[in-house]
């Protein structure tokens, strides 16, 4: 664990307001030196759904928000698909600020993954934003989010389809959402065409019965 973390920067308030504002201070790991801002989840504070993602890539970087970009426009039409409206979603990611590859003048920043580090230094943003949140279910979407989650170990492919619960000695105190594991939206954007249709199909699938394990 390193000896700086984003627990050193998590203020006491659980209120969403607070929570992004302080975020904006964040120093808990050198992620912030090199990006635009922080960019913390967002959505309503009652959601019942909360989606997680990896980190924001290039546009969300600029623009401040998370999944404004292209993984964002893949992630809307899976959810309009899935008939699962984003507005009462809560949409947020294992790591607020965007780690990248320095690119060439006028070319668009290559995303590259969070160490383990990072996404260890980020969760306390994110144990956070479940306890202000407590949504009833949380898709993780993709790997790193599944593993910031559910432990380093943690094969997403073998466990698509299933509803999980966050290991009770490595979660947020008070919280205990079902957790549903799908593809992230790059992941399906990323891979070889003539499997994007059945990839998005499978995203849009794990989308739909997680809105069913809301109740009510
Ligand atoms: N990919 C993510 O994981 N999150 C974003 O916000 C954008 C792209
Ligand atoms: Fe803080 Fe997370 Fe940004 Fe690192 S990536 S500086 S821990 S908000």
């Amino acid at each position: 664990m390193p000896s700086v973390t984003a627990a050193d920067y998590v203020p006491p308030s659980r209120d969403l307001g607070d929570l992004t504002a302080a975020a904006r201070a964040c120093r808990g790991c050198d992620l912030f030196a090199d990006a635009t801002q922080t960019v913390f989840g967002q959505g309503p504070a009652d959601a019942r759904l909360m989606l997680v993602g990896e980190q924001p890539g290039d546009r969300e970087d600029v623009a401040g928000e998370p999944f404004v970009g292209p993984a964002g426009k893949l992630l809307d039409k899976a959810l309009r698909e899935a008939e699962v409206p984003r507005e009462p979603v809560y949409v947020t990611n294992a790591v607020k600020h965007f780690k990248f590859v320095p690119a060439e003048r006028g070319v668009r920043r290559i995303h590259k993954t969070p160490s383990r580090t990072e996404v260890v230094s980020c969760r306390p943003w994110l144990f956070a934003e479940l306890q202000a949140v407590t949504p009833e279910v949380v898709v993780l979407l993709g790997a790193t989010a599944a593993k910031a989650l559910l432990g380093n170990d943690f094969r997403l492919t073998a466990h698509r389809g299933e509803v999980l619960r966050l290991p009770p000695d490595d979660a947020p105190e008070g919280v205990d959402p079902s957790v549903v594991v799908t593809l992230h939206p790059s992941a399906v954007l990323r891979g070889p065409a003539d499997a994007r249709d059945e990839s998005f199909a499978s995203l849009v699938a794990d989308l739909r019965f997680a809105a069913t394990l809301l109740t009510g």
